[in-house]
């Protein structure tokens, strides 16, 4: 997909503009708190609804502004899709799809899709198990909005759950705990068997592109670590039926659900190394980067549609070599890059890459 337009008022420190980019690349240069990363987190915004940020939409409204609007057309395969976002400081956002308002988030899914690559990106192999899990979470839903509500049946099913534990410890009445094991076992499985077969995939990818991106240095594995290992999902409702029951007794002490696919974990490796506890710096970054790029070509396969690529500040840990690398694997992804400084050298006679400069919220062509 390309996206053809985009509209921003009063978006964070963004002056009032339409931006149409380019097919290929754009650089977009400037110096700190200019406003690049503004940019892209706008595009992310219209393609899953949440920025990558923050949750408080207040945050992302101009300073003394009532509310922000982004207004982005893109075109796909099957034709021309339009999102506006209305984020405003005392309503819930507000999402128009192709001209009609959108009563859900989940309708969002799949009119524009996009992988971004940002520096809070090292968190994703550096903290907890979470980040991991939101990151396959996004791309599945990006991919299927069935996955997105789904998902949000679970989160919704696990809160009741987590409360009636609490509420346990006082009434002492276990009661209505299988109706909400059931759900969490219906939607638990479903979640987690596309979960292991995206983790799978993306292994595939990543392994090839990490080993391109370090010389053949590296060899990245990721696997799906959860407490069953299995793609069949009604056996898999059926066995975490059973282990919900069987930590009942602490889940009850503890008044928390304490085992499920809430727990699942992405677990990375470089040359048989758990690149989380012992990864430098820079291969945590580049780690990160392989998974992304690799997150890129299954959507692609999966939808049909290659997604934006939106890469902030992803140059500054890159060697030359691997500067080039990445600009010659993009290919046809209609990509975004931010960046402080451009090496000319590198940009040297491609006709591809669009730069722009931005100072102080405004954009300039370079
Ligand atoms: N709601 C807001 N209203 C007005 N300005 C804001 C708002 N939120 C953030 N800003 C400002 O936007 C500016 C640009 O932020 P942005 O993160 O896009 O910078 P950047 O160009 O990516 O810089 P860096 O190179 O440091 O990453 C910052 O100075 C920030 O203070
Ligand atoms: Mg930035």
């Amino acid at each position: 997909m390309k996206l053809k337009k985009i509209t921003y008022s009063n978006f964070r420190n963004l002056d009032t503009m339409t931006f149409e980019p380019h097919d290929q690349i754009t650089l977009l240069s400037g110096e700190n708190a200019q406003g690049k990363t503004n940019m892209l987190e706008a595009i992310h915004i219209c393609c899953t609804g949440r920025s990558h940020r923050t949750s408080r939409d207040k945050e992302l409204i101009k300073f003394g502004s009532p509310s922000a609007f982004i207004d982005a057309t893109c075109m796909q395969n099957d034709g021309t899709h339009r999102i506006e976002i209305k984020l405003s400081s005392t309503n819930k956002k507000a999402v128009r799809i192709n001209n009609s308002p959108a009563r859900r988030l989940g309708q969002l899914m799949g009119h524009m899709n996009a992988v971004m690559f940002s520096p809070e990106d090292l968190q994703l192999i550096k903290s907890g198990p979470s980040l991991r899990r939101r990151f396959v979470d996004i791309a599945l839903s990006q991919m299927s909005s069935t996955y997105f509500y789904n998902l949000q049946r679970y989160i919704k099913a696990l809160d009741q759950r987590n409360s009636l534990l609490k509420a346990i410890a006082v009434t002492k009445n276990v009661d209505t705990l299988d109706i909400w094991d059931a759900q969490l076992a219906k939607y638990g499985a479903y979640l987690s068997v596309r979960r292991a077969k995206f983790v799978k995939s993306l292994d595939t990818k990543c392994s090839k592109i990490h080993s391109e991106l370090t010389g053949n240095k590296e060899k990245l594995e990721v696997k799906y670590q959860a407490s069953f290992q299995t793609d069949n999902e009604e056996e898999l409702e059926e066995k975490l039926v059973a282990h919900f029951k069987k930590h009942r007794d602490n889940d009850i002490k503890r008044t928390t659900t304490t085992a499920g696919p809430h727990r699942d974990d992405i677990i990375m490796s470089v040359n048989g190394i758990d690149v989380r506890a012992f990864g430098s710096q820079g291969q945590q970054r580049t780690c990160a980067l392989s998974m992304k790029l690799a997150e890129v070509d299954i959507m692609k396969k999966i939808t049909g549609e290659y997604p934006l690529l939106l890469l902030d500040d992803v140059f500054s840990e890159l060697d030359n070599s691997r500067r080039t690398w990445l600009l010659n694997y993009i290919g046809n992804v209609q990509t975004f890059i931010t960046c402080v400084d451009i090496d000319k050298k590198l940009l040297h006679d491609r006709n591809d890459v669009d730069i722009r400069i931005i100072e102080n919220g405004k954009l300039h062509k370079s």
